[in-house]
């Protein structure tokens, strides 16, 4: 970038930040006037979203602009430190205890020390790097607090859980993580698109999957204990997360007294959610034994009674097989598409096909990738942000990394998602934006 045009953009960021900072502000200044608990479904207006997208947007390419490389070069190099860190704190109880505190007095580390084990000199370092990127607080000398980051997982055991699949709790991802570049640089492995030859296997044995080791792994193995333990409480967990506003930002009203099937559904908390809020829809949760098995008492707890009164069906089936619920108005599949590759994904969206009435659609939500340069399906950010609005999509890339050395799987841009849908005979009918990490790609029979 020549030096005039290095000015101009620092000066339209800056313009875009005060523009943004002053409708949040706006945002606040109108909350503080409203009841406490206005905003039960925890989604930004859309207004705040969009704010909050081009501020954290902007400020990125502040930095961009005006770091010294080699500091940025740094601190990406090292950033799993971070991972490491918060992985401690969570699986320490920090923000449970710490939640105790009187608010501006916080709780002291020889105290946390006590309480979690940790040794209080190795503690105070752990406490001061989560500092640093907000989690938590150094409100005086040597005592802490949470922040609005760290309050998240407080009483939360599947906020906790979602947490720690990526740190080094949960052995099957970090593991296969740490053997991407092995096996991206491997020249027979590099270009095969088998979901049983990629990093995973690296990791931990041919022909395993993380499903396998979900649902045969050895009970006495304490990773595969811990495997199918975690996994189910945190996909609870990604759907507090991630996926608030897949409720409010699909017209889920407009359906009625519609059957919605969740294939792949986990224990089936996003219908959980649905559930609770459109009393006539009906619920058929579909997925393999382990987390079927986890999902009665969820929704035992959830709504008393669902399974006796029918608004909920909880089966064991395996997507690869024949449908066996003809006709529905939806088939919901959140978090499926990005575990496999495309051969795989046709597979499972033809079983769908085969099953869909005239009226029938399939919903995916994912987490549905931006190119820099932007698509028609999805909202450009203003310049001279790219048009993915920067560092807002890098989550989604680091997700696409966990999936490529998972299953040689992937995050989709609404272009791949098209593919895919035709190949399968199928056609995007919509992008839904949703204000959160995930969008709904919608499909409908070609
Ligand atoms: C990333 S999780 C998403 C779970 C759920 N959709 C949610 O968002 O909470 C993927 C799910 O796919 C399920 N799964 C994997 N292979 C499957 C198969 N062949 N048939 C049915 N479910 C499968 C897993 O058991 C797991 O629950």
């Amino acid at each position: 970038m020549s030096p005039s045009n290095r000015v101009q953009t620092l000066r339209a960021l800056v313009q875009l930040l005060v523009g943004a900072s002053e409708q949040v502000i706006q945002e606040w200044e109108t909350e503080d006037q409203l009841p406490a608990d206005h905003s039960a479904t925890n989604v930004p207006s859309p207004e705040l979203f969009e704010s909050q997208r081009i501020i954290h947007g902007a400020c990125g390419m502040c930095m961009e602009l005006v770091e010294d490389p080699r500091v940025r070069l740094l601190e990406i190099s090292i950033s799993y430190a971070m991972t490491q860190a918060l992985d401690t704190t969570v699986r320490a109880g920090v923000p449970d205890i710490l939640a105790e505190a009187e608010p501006f007095d916080g709780i002291s580390v020889a105290e946390l020390s006590r309480r979690t084990g940790i040794d209080e000199q190795k503690l105070v370092r752990v406490m001061r790097v989560l500092c640093s990127g907000g989690v938590y607080e150094e409100i005086k000398p040597l005592r802490f607090t949470n922040t609005r980051y760290s309050r998240v997982f407080v009483d939360n055991p599947p906020a906790q859980a979602y947490q720690c699949l990526y740190g080094s709790t949960f052995k099957l991802i970090v593991e296969a993580t740490e053997h991407l570049p092995a096996a991206l640089l491997d020249p027979k492995m590099t270009n095969s698109t088998s979901p049983l030859e990629c990093a995973f296997q690296r990791a931990h044995g041919e022909n395993k999957t993380l499903w396998s080791c979900i649902e045969t792994g050895d009970e006495l193995d304490p990773v595969m204990h811990n495997a199918r333990e975690m996994f189910p409480l945190a996909m609870i967990g990604q759907g507090q997360m991630a996926s608030s506003a897949l409720i409010v930002d699909y017209p889920w009203g407009s359906l009625g007294a519609a059957t919605v099937v969740d294939v792949g559904g986990g224990v089936g908390s996003m219908c959980l959610d649905l559930a609770k809020r459109f009393p006539d829809m009906r619920f058929v949760v579909e997925d393999l034994p382990v987390s079927i098995e986890k999902a009665r008492p969820v929704w035992d707890a959830g709504i008393p009674g669902a399974s006796e009164k029918e608004r909920v069906q909880l089966v064991i089936h395996n997507f690869f097989e024949k449908q066996p619920i003809k006709g529905a108005a939806v088939y919901f599949l959140r978090c499926i598409m990005h575990d496999w590759p495309d051969d795989e994904c046709v597979a499972i969206l033809s079983k769908l096909r085969e099953a869909m009435g005239p009226d029938s659609r399939i919903l995916l939500a994912e987490m549905i990738v931006h190119p820099p340069l932007g698509s028609r399906h999805l909202k450009a950010a203003p310049t001279p942000l790219p048009a993915n609005y920067g560092r807002v999509d890098a989550v989604k890339g680091m997700h696409d990394m966990v999936m490529l050395s998972m299953f040689n799987g992937s995050e989709r841009t609404p272009d791949q998602f098209d593919s895919i849908a035709h190949r399968a005979g199928l056609k995007l009918e919509k992008v839904w934006e949703c204000r959160g990490p995930l969008g709904i790609a919608e499909l409908r029979q070609l």
